[in-house]
C-alpha cells in the first residue's frame, strides 16, 4: 500500500512513520520542514532498516503538489501537516487560517481529481472548546476557543461537507488529546523550536537543566488538586492509531466522515505530571505556582471508547513508559535533533 504523510517528518509523524514501516507499507512524506528535522525520517530509517521517500514541499505549493499526485498512486492520505502552536495563532491568525485550512483545501482538491479518496485527518480535542461534559465523546458539542482550534474545526467541517458530498469518501478525524513521549529507542522524539508550549517537553527541559523550573500555570481550578487535568497518551500509541485507522478505512464498509477520539480515557493534573517525571528520571523538577494561562480549561480527557469498538485499538502505555520514555529521549538528546 502507498500512503502519502504530509508532515510526516514531525513529532507524531516520524513516529507514525516508523510503525507504518513495521507493517510493511510505503510511504512518500511531503513535508517543508518548517517545524521538524529531516534528522528524524534519516533516524527511522536506521531504525527499521527501511526507506522512506522524501519529498521537500508545502501543501500551498499546489504545483509541486500536483507534480506528487502525477508520479504516484495513492491508496490513502495521512495528513499531519499543520501549524499548531495556540499562542502563535492568536497572533497571526491568517497565517494559521492559511497553512492549515488552504494548505488542506489543496490537499483535497487533489486527492478528489486524482481519486485518492480515504483520508486520516489529524483532529485534536481542541475542537471540543470548554468541555461541557466529561468524559468527552466523538458527538460532545464542539466550539474553539482560538484560531488553532478554529482551524481544526473548519477543516473538520469542510471533510463532513467533503464526505457527504460523495459517499465514496472516507475519512478518520482523529481527535488526538495530549501526545507525549517518545520512541523506546531513544532516537526519535519532539523536539519543540524555542521554549516549550507544552508541559511535557517543558518538564523534560528543566530535567536537563536547560530551565530552572516549571511554571504550574494556576492551582485554583475545580480539579483534584487545584491545576489542569489533561488526558497524556503515548505518541507511540497515537501513531498506532493511523495504523489501526489505516486498516478500518481499507478492511471496513464504513464511509463519509468518522471522528474518532485517541485518548486514554484518564486525566492527569499537572503536579502528578511532575511527581511522574521525577520519579521516572530521578531528578527533581522544581516548580512554582503562576497565574492561570489565558485560554486554558480545568479539566479534558476523553472516552476512548469508540476507537476500541470501530478500529480494535486501545492505548497500551502507563504514564511511567510515558516519562519514562520522554526522559530517554531528552537525556540523549537535550538539544534535540540537530544540535546532538
Ligand atoms: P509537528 O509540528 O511536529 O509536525 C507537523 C509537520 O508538518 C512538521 O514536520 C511541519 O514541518 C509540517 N508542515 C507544517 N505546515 C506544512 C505545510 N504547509 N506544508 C508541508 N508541511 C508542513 O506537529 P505534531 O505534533 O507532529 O502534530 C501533527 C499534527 O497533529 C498537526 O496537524 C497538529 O495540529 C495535530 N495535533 C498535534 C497535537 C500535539 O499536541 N502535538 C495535538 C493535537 C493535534
Ligand atoms: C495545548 C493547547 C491545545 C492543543 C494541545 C496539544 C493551549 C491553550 N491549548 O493544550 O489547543 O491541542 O496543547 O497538545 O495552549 N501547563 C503548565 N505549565 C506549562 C505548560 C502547561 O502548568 O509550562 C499546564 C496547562 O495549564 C495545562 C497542562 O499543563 O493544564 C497541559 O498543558 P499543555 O501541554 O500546554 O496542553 P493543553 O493546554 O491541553
Amino acid at each position: 500500500m502507498n500512503i502519502l504523510v504530509t508532515g510526516g517528518a514531525g513529532y507524531i509523524g516520524s513516529h507514525t512513520c516508523f510503525e507504518m514501516l513495521q507493517e510493511n507499507y510505503n510511504i512518500i512524506v511531503y513535508d517543508n520542514l518548517s517545524n521538524s528535522s529531516l534528522e528524524a525520517l534519516k533516524r527511522v530509517e536506521k531504525l527499521t532498516g527501511k526507506k522512506i521517500e522524501f519529498i521537500e514541499g508545502d501543501l500551498l505549493d499546489i504545483e509541486k503538489l500536483e507534480e506528487v499526485f502525477q508520479n504516484e498512486k495513492f491508496d490513502a492520505v495521512i495528513h499531519f501537516a499543520g501549524l499548531k502552536a495556540v499562542g502563535e495563532s492568536v497572533q497571526k491568525p491568517l497565517k494559521y487560517y492559511d497553512n492549515n485550512v488552504t494548505g488542506t483545501l489543496n490537499l483535497l482538491k487533489l486527492m478528489q481529481n486524482h481519486n485518492v479518496k480515504e483520508l486520516v485527518f489529524s483532529s485534536s480535542a481542541t475542537v471540543y472548546g470548554v468541555p461541557k461534559e466529561l468524559p468527552l465523546t466523538e458527538s460532545s458539542p464542539r466550539s474553539t476557543t482560538n484560531p488553532y482550534g478554529t482551524s481544526k474545526l473548519v477543516i473538520e467541517y469542510i471533510l463532513e461537507d467533503l464526505a457527504k458530498s460523495d459517499p465514496e469518501w472516507k475519512i478518520i478525524s482523529l481527535r488526538y488529546f495530549n501526545p507525549i513521549g517518545a520512541h523506546k529507542s531513544g532516537e526519535i522524539g519532539e523536539d519543540p523550536n524555542g521554549i516549550p508550549n507544552n508541559l511535557l517537553p517543558y518538564i523534560s527541559q528543566v530535567a536537563v537543566k536547560l530551565r530552572k523550573n516549571v511554571n504550574v500555570f494556576g492551582n485554583d481550578y475545580d480539579t483534584k488538586d487545584g491545576t489542569g487535568v489533561r488526558d497524556y497518551i503515548h505518541v507511540v500509541d497515537l501513531a498506532m492509531g493511523h495504523v489501526f485507522a489505516l486498516k478500518y478505512l481499507k478492511d471496513s464498509q464504513e464511509q463519509g466522515f468518522i471522528p474518532i477520539n485517541l485518548g486514554t480515557g484518564n486525566g492527569y493534573s499537572v503536579l502528578e505530571m511532575i511527581k511522574a517525571f521525577e520519579k521516572a528520571s530521578k531528578t527533581i523538577i522544581p516548580y512554582q505556582i503562576v497565574e492561570r494561562r489565558d485560554g486554558d480549561i480545568a479539566e479534558c480527557y476523553a472516552d476512548p471508547i469508540c476507537a476500541y469498538n470501530k478500529l480494535g485499538w486501545k492505548a497500551q502505555n502507563s504514564l511511567e513508559d510515558m516519562c519514562q520514555d520522554a526522559w530517554n529521549w531528552q537525556k540523549n538528546n537535550p538539544t534535540g535533533y540537530n544540535k546532538k
